[in-house]
């Protein structure tokens, strides 16, 4: 696909996507044989990635959402959460794998990991589409990774700048002057 005129530098195609879910889908699958396991996607950024992972995860299965935003402001504590929507299930005693776009500062997704073993999840893991190691402010490495990129702000594939963007096939770098002019 041509690229858009935003975007400056493209770090994963549709061919690179296809072989990380497929890759990933399979060692998922080796993982979790003989557990019951509960995907939650962390809306919207997970749309594609958690559609397209989800076929190649060769296991019964439940597929729930999650709406969350934390504060980002340093000073507050990763517990910081807000529930926006909720899934409608027990977690009790049960294999959660959370679904990211990108875990940057890993705020969200720390508290979300947080919160979840508080209602009684047996075990709490996450697969991420793409991981900025260089832009956490919490020590955490998620269990699952696409792929390691640089702490540049990136578009597509889920992935929004003021929500446009997400309907890309590729996942991108968005051009500075986008988000300077403002
Ligand atoms: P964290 O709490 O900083 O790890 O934030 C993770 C969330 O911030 C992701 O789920 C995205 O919604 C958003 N985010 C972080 N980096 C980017 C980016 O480069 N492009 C778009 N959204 C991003």
């Amino acid at each position: 696909m041509k690229k858009n005129d935003q975007v400056v530098e493209i770090l994963l195609n549709e061919t690179e996507i296809a072989d990380i879910c497929r890759s990933l889908g399979k060692q998922i699958s080796t993982d979790y044989a003989n557990k019951p396991l509960i995907l939650v996607g962390l809306l919207k950024g997970c749309i594609p990635f958690m559609s397209d992972l989800m076929r190649h995860i060769n296991l019964p299965l439940e597929v729930y959402y999650m709406v969350v935003s934390s504060y980002h402001g340093g000073i507050r504590s990763s517990g910081d959460l807000t529930i926006k929507y909720d899934l409608e299930r027990s977690v009790k005693d049960q294999n959660i794998l959370l679904i990211e776009d990108v875990v940057d500062t890993g705020l969200t997704i720390t508290a979300v990991i947080e919160m979840f073993k508080y209602r009684g999840a047996t075990s709490v893991e996450v697969v991420t589409l793409l991981d900025k190691p260089g832009g956490r402010l919490v020590e955490y490495t998620p269990r699952y990774i696409g792929k390691k990129i640089p702490k540049k702000f990136v578009i597509g594939y889920g992935l929004d700048y003021q929500e446009k963007y997400r309907n890309l096939p590729y996942v991108g770098v968005l051009d500075p002057k986008v988000y300077e002019k403002e």
